[in-house]
Formats: C-alpha cells, structure tokens, sequence
C-alpha cells in the first residue's frame, strides 16, 4: 500500500518504517529540513534500538523516502497517517495547531481519494475538527475519509511493539476506510478493535493515564512501606502475579516522564473538565508524580544534610532507559531542585546526553559513571540503564567523597549495598 506519514518523530518515523518493512511504500514528509536532510544522507535523527538498520534495509529497497514537501508526500499516498507532535498548552489542554495545519495542507494537495488517519495522541472530538478542516479546504472536491489509529508503543521498544501489538485500535466512520486499514494491517496478526473515531480517541487517553494511574498507585504504597519497613519490590510481585492486576508498570521509583504520560494526563482531564467532568482522579496522579520527584531530593538533603555546595552525581538523564528522549524527564525536575538549592551537578547518560546538553546549565558532563562518582558527596540513579547495574560499585565507592546512594530506580539490592559499605536509600524498602 503506498503510504504517507506526515511527522518523522520518534512516532511517525519508526512506525512508517515499520510499514516499510512489512512491504508498504512508505513516504515520510517533515517539516524539520535539517532532519530531512539528515535522513536523506543515511543519517538517523534519534536513537532507537534496531531503527537505523531497519531504515537503511528500507530505503536500500526503496520502500521508504523522506521528503520536506506534503505535497510530494500527499501524490504519493492513498493513506496519510497525521504524526505530528500535539505538545501540551500552559492550560494543560493538547496543542493541536500543528494537526490543524497539516489537515489543511493535506486538503489543499489531494487531487484522489485519501484515507487521513490520526496517529498522533489527540482528545475525542480532534477527528471531527480534522474532518471540518479538510472538508472547507477540499481545494479539488475530492472523496476522502478520517480515522484514528492510535500508537501504543513504548520509546526505547519501539520497532518491537509497532512488530508485536497487543491490540490495533481504528475508529472510523465508513466500510471503504475499514477496509483499508483492515488491509493494511491484516499482516501483524493481532486483535483489531474497530470502532467509532471518539471511542479510539478516548481508548489512547484512557491507556495512558491508567498506566500513569498504575505507577502512581504503587508509588503510593511505595510511601506506606517506607513509613512501615515493607518492601515494595515484594508487595508489587506479590500483587502483580494477579493476572487482574499484572506485573507490568507496577514498578515504583522516582515517577514518570516522557512525551506521552505527563501530557496526556493533562489532556485527559482538560478535555473531561470541558464537558463537565472533574476527573478527581487523575489530578491525583499527577499530584503524586511530582512528590516523587521532590522525594527523590528529599532523601538527598536526608543523607548530605545541607545540599549548598555538595557535588552530586547523577547517573541517567533520559525519562527511561534505551532512548534518547529527555522530554519531561524526572531527572530535569531534580537536577534543578538540587542546583536551586546551591548543588554541584555532575552527570552522565549512555545516550542522552547531547540533548541533556541543550536543557541543563550549569553541570559538569562526564564519560562514565566512574568519573560521575569522583569526589561526590552523593550519587542519585535517575534511569535504570542496564550499565548501571553492572558497574563495578567498590571502585564507584573507593572514588566517591562519601559513599551514599539514593537509587531513584531501584536497580540495586539494599543488603549487598550495605554489605558493601553504602549509605543506601531506594524508593519503598
Ligand atoms: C508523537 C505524537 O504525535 C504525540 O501526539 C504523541 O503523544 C507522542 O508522540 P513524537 O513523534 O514523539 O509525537 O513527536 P516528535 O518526535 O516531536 O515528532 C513530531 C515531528 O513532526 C517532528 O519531527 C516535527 O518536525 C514534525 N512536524 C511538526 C511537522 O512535520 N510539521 C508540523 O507542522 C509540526
Ligand atoms: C508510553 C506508553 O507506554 C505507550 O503505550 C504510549 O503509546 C506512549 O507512552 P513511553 O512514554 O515511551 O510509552 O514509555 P513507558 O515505558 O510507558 O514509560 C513512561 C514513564 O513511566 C517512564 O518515565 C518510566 O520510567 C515510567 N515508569 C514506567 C515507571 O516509573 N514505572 C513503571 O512501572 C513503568
């Protein structure tokens, strides 16, 4: 099928990618030239396990192209999946501008049937809007429809979740988009729910903030097992082999980041409080992220006493491991309480760090976490990248100043780190 995705994110670019392996002819437009350029040349603009072969395979076939021009991307496509980022307003409410204009630009090209899906994370009602935009700049009358395909898939794991979906979700309001899009993913063998476009709207908000939901839950707990001397790794496996409840994203730690949870959530309850629904709830969620992020400096300040002038190390600055991705990352949160209260940051990221670059002032950036651990007063794991577990701890401790541990993620076993000579505090044990 030819297929256009308008948005080369980390959405659009590795889920048109993943269409492109699967055969597809697959054209993705940005409006980011320098991006464009980038991938024109064989380059990769951000870094996602499996992406770059995956892209280089595709374009050697050529299944797969990128181009600044809607126009290029709308003649070469019957399917156009809308990926644009929706970033969150001061008001909480979704930023749809930029799915505003390219409806208009997409309405504006079209000279045959086009069959413009949402991909992008929207509130119910976005699919209607689009529908009104594309119909008043229908410039060549042309028959089109809308749907919504909501993207489930987690940054750092997102090749293998577009590959291996636990469900398809496609709201839509005719057959001929049905058919289409039932077609189109007929290959990856998995559950469609087809629907109305509000309910697949609603379905993605309401995934997100259940997950979102879930982690604050047990962040929760987490608190009353610290006050009581339980051990929330413990009460989470207890609870998770409850196939009702499961094991997944019941693990505590200093909250959650990313594009998607903080924004949605916002969204979510914009969009409820709208049509007249306080959803009490989810502000709670939200309410309990944040005070993990202050908990995290609060067990500092517990260990250093006064934080003016104590050298901090941070190991991990993305909002979860494998990924380059530093939007709404906890760490942000943190290194700026601690540097508002007069600490010295040093840090280090086994990828993340050229973003980190452009956010954070003020920090020294170091090549491994050995020469984060040299000379601090305390060390805080912000992501649980897979080389933190694996380091060599007594050498860590032989190089810091005072060898205290507050392990935001809980990656490490409280009685070898006392055995080993650490002050150390994770999060519920
Ligand atoms: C996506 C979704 O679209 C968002 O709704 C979801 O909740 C999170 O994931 P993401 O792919 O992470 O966003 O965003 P980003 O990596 O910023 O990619 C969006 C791309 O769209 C950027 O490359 C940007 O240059 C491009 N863009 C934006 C356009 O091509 N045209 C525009 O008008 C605006
Ligand atoms: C999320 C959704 O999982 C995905 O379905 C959606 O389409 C996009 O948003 P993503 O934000 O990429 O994906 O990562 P995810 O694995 O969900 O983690 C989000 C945040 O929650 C991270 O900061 C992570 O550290 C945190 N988290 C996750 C926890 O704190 N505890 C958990 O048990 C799981």
């Amino acid at each position: 099928m030819r297929i256009c995705f308008v948005g080369a994110g980390y959405v659009g670019l590795v889920t048109g990618t993943c269409f492109a392996d699967l055969g597809n002819d697959v054209i993705c437009v940005d409006n980011n030239e320098e991006k464009i350029n980038l991938l024109k040349n064989g380059g990769v603009p951000i870094y996602e396990p499996g992406l770059n072969e995956m892209i280089a395979r595709n374009v050697g076939k050529n299944r797969l192209s990128f181009t600044t021009s809607i126009t290029e991307g709308v003649e070469a496509s019957d399917i156009i999946f809308i990926a644009v980022n929706t970033p969150p307003l001061p008001n909480g409410d979704a930023d749809l501008s930029f799915v505003e204009t390219v409806s208009k630009e997409i309405a504006q090209t079209m000279k045959t049937y086009k069959l413009i899906v949402e991909k992008s994370t929207v509130p119910v009602e976005t699919g209607e809007w689009i529908k009104h935009t594309v119909q008043i700049n229908n410039k060549h009358q042309v028959e089109f429809d809308v749907a919504s395909n909501p993207e489930f898939l987690r940054e750092g794991t997102a090749v293998h979740d577009i590959m291996n979906p636990d469900r398809i979700v496609i709201g839509v309001e005719s057959a001929r988009a049905e058919k289409i899009l039932r077609e189109l993913y007929t290959p990856f063998n998995a559950p469609i729910v087809m629907t109305d476009i509000k309910s697949a709207e609603l379905i993605k908000h309401a995934s997100n903030s259940f997950l979102a939901t879930k982690i604050s839950f047990i962040n929760a707990v987490a608190n009353i097992c610290e006050r009581t001397g339980a051990d929330i790794i413990k009460v989470a496996e207890g609870m998770g082999y409850d196939t009702r409840i499961s094991k997944s994203f019941l693990n505590a730690g200093a909250g959650f980041g990313g594009s998607c949870f903080p924004k949605d959530l916002a969204a979510f309850i914009h969009i409820a409080q709208k049509y007249g629904y306080d959803f009490k709830l989810l502000k709670e969620v939200e309410n309990i992220n944040n005070e993990q992020k202050k908990l995290v400096v609060t067990k500092v300040k517990k260990a250093v006493w006064i934080l003016k002038d104590k050298k901090i190390g941070i190991l991990g600055l993305a909002f979860k491991p494998n990924t380059d991705d530093m939007r709404r990352a906890p760490a942000i949160d943190v290194i700026e309480m601690l540097q508002s209260e007069g600490s010295v940051i040093k840090a280090f990221d086994p990828v993340a760090m050229d973003r980190a670059k452009q956010i954070f002032k003020n920090i020294t950036f170091c090549k491994d976490p050995y020469e984060v651990a040299e000379g601090v007063d305390c060390l805080v794991i912000m992501t649980e990248w897979n080389e933190f577990k694996e380091i060599d701890l007594s050498l860590v401790k032989d190089k810091m100043a005072n060898p205290i541990i507050i392990d935001g993620r809980n990656i490490y076993d409280p009685a070898k780190m006392k055995e080993l000579g650490f002050v150390y505090h994770g999060i519920g044990r």
